[in-house]
C-alpha cells in the first residue's frame, strides 16, 4: 500500500460533506484503509479522516497501540476504523484540550469537545461498533468526525488567544514530530 499525500488546510476539498459509505468488504475499501493507516503512521497521526487525503467518504481511523509521540501523556486510544459515523453527546458538559491537524501543519489551538459522547457506526467489514467514552478518546473521535462535515479545528476554536505554533507553544514536541 502506500503513503498518500495529506491535503492542507485552504484545499476546498477539505469543506465538502462527505458521502456514506456501501462497499462494506470490498478490496478497494480495505486498500483505501491500508493507505489511510499507512499514511496516518508515516506522520505519528492520532487520526486521519478519508477527505484528508481527497477521498469524500464518510471513513475515519485513529487510535495506536504505543503512545503517540505528537500527544505526550494522553491516554491510548484503540485503533479503530469507523464508517459513517454518529455522535450524540451523553450529556452537555463540555473539556478545553489543545489539538493540532494533520491538515493544519505547525499549529495547534485549545478547542472545546463534549466531555461524554455515544459513538456509532462500522468497521470495515460492515460490523456495528457502538461505544460510550471520554476524555481524549471522545476528543478524538469529534475531532476526525468533523472532517467528515467539512470543518476543521480552527473552525471550532473560541479563544484565539490560546492557538499558535507548536514550537513556541509547546517546544518539548520537536518539529519533525508535529505535524
Ligand atoms: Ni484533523
Amino acid at each position: 500500500m502506500s503513503v498518500r499525500e495529506i491535503l492542507k488546510m485552504g484545499d476546498t476539498r477539505l469543506l465538502r460533506v462527505a458521502e456514506p459509505v456501501s462497499n462494506f468488504g470490498s478490496p478497494q475499501l480495505h486498500a483505501l484503509i491500508a493507505d489511510m493507516q499507512d499514511t496516518m503512521a508515516a506522520v505519528n497521526g492520532a487520526g486521519l479522516a478519508a477527505p484528508q487525503i481527497g477521498v469524500n467518504l464518510q471513513l475515519v481511523i485513529f487510535g495506536s497501540t504505543a503512545p503517540n509521540p505528537r500527544y505526550p501523556g494522553r491516554p491510548l486510544v484503540p485503533r479503530t476504523v469507523l464508517i459513517n459515523p454518529v455522535i450524540t453527546p451523553v450529556n452537555t458538559d463540555e473539556e478545553d484540550d489543545w489539538e493540532g491537524c494533520l491538515s493544519v501543519p505547525g499549529l495547534r489551538g485549545v478547542v472545546p469537545r463534549w466531555a461524554h459522547i455515544r459513538y456509532t457506526g462500522f468497521d470495515e467489514n460492515g460490523s456495528p461498533i457502538d461505544r460510550t467514552v471520554e476524555g481524549f478518546h471522545a476528543r478524538v473521535v469529534q475531532h476526525e468526525c468533523d472532517h467528515l462535515i467539512g470543518k476543521l479545528y480552527p473552525m471550532r476554536v473560541r479563544d484565539f488567544t490560546r492557538f499558535g505554533y507548536t514550537d513556541v507553544l509547546f517546544p518539548g514536541i520537536s518539529a519533525a514530530e508535529d505535524d
